[in-house]
């Protein structure tokens, strides 16, 4: 009767601590049946005999239910230390650093929204190049100057004699288009490029876009509109004044320059305003020799093309000084000038400026 009630109460043990308590109290050194074990010795051989087995079946009883509930009570344990441990996931999140956009994905970003509203598409070229893209199909010949003025890098010559390059400009990408699709055709290419420069305003590898328009009509007058109108969007700006003046590149003819309006008063530059002229990017109406080569008749088709230097215009709008700067990867000169991942820009939201 005793050995049942004790076998109940070892079950209904609420904690480890209870339990042990009544180990002890029955187990301990002067626990009941400890007490009774050693009674054994005073009883006559035959008493002592019966009386220790009966008493080994209560020792195994009891030490069975002991283990059965310090399982129980470690498994409850377990169960209230996961309850009071559940992560809270409508909890807000706990921001330890934001990422930053860099201010050249930044920029494509802004240059590839103005010009989507246009309608261009972008395009894409590899970053070697064969000769033949990168020059001679842009109408620059194997002596040309122009090949000396873009500083190149070659890479060593192959079997045939001939000598891959890190393109120099992203015009190539003008006459992969071409020879790859019929007219009409409207397309920005940003991307790096590489020439063998570097100081305070040039980097050997560095980032342009580049524009092509390709189509039965599309003349000088359309190539200012769409550029006046980049310009001002670009640089939020709807008066600021663009100008156009005459170049030369192999392959465009008539070629331009664009410049728009500054101030430099006091040795600070602020764009917009002021009598002063910056120069932001090349343009001109496609050369026919290059339509020719790329496979386009130039009686039927013409176009013009543009290519800015995107790190430049990085500059001017975020005010940034030294070009080398965008390349040393230094976490502080990315949370000053960065932006942030959601800041994604579009026409639409206005958020250009
Ligand atoms: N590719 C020229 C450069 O790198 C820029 C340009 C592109 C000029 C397209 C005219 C037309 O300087």
């Amino acid at each position: 009767m005793e050995l049942d009630d004790t076998v109940q109460e070892i079950a209904a043990a609420p904690s480890p601590d209870a339990l042990e308590a009544i180990r002890i109290k029955v187990l301990g050194r002067r626990g009941s049946l400890t007490l009774a074990m050693r009674e054994l010795a005073a009883l006559d051989p035959d008493e002592r005999r019966r009386v220790g087995a009966e008493l080994n079946t209560v020792k195994e009883r009891l030490t069975a239910a002991l283990a059965e509930a310090t399982v129980r009570l470690g498994r409850a344990e377990l169960a209230e230390r996961l309850a009071g441990e559940r992560a809270d996931v409508t909890l807000p999140v706990a921001f330890s650093g934001t990422g930053r956009i860099h201010p050249i994905s930044q920029t494509i970003d802004e240059i590839v929204a103005i010009f989507g509203e246009m309608g261009f598409a972008v395009a894409e070229g590899p970053h070697i190049e064969e000769d033949f893209y990168n020059f001679t199909a842009l109408n620059i010949p194997p002596e040309h100057p122009a090949r000396q003025e873009h500083d190149t890098f070659y890479l060593p010559g192959r079997p045939d004699g001939t000598r891959l390059v890190l393109r120099t400009h992203t015009s190539p990408v003008q006459v992969r288009t071409m020879l790859a699709q019929q007219p009409p055709i409207r397309i920005i290419v940003p991307g790096r490029t590489f020439r063998c420069d570097h100081d305070a305003t040039h980097s050997p590898m560095f980032h342009q876009v580049e524009g092509l328009v390709i189509d039965r009509t599309s003349h000088m007058g359309h190539l200012k509109g769409c550029l006046i109108e980049f310009c001002r969007a670009f640089f939020g700006l709807d008066d600021l004044p663009v100008r156009f003046r005459p170049s030369y590149f192999p392959f465009t003819e008539p070629s331009a320059e664009v410049d728009i309006g500054c101030s430099r008063k006091g040795g600070e530059l602020k764009i917009g305003a002021g009598g002063d002229w910056l120069e932001i990017l090349g343009s001109g109406m496609v050369h026919p020799q290059v339509l020719k080569n790329c496979g386009i008749d130039p009686a039927e088709y013409q176009g013009f093309a543009f290519g800015m230097g995107i790190e430049r215009i990085a500059m001017l709008k975020y005010g940034i000084p030294d070009l080398r700067t965008f390349y040393e990867s230094d976490l502080r000169w990315l949370r000053h000038y960065g932006f942030l991942p959601l800041d994604v820009p579009s026409l639409v939201r206005g958020s250009l400026s």
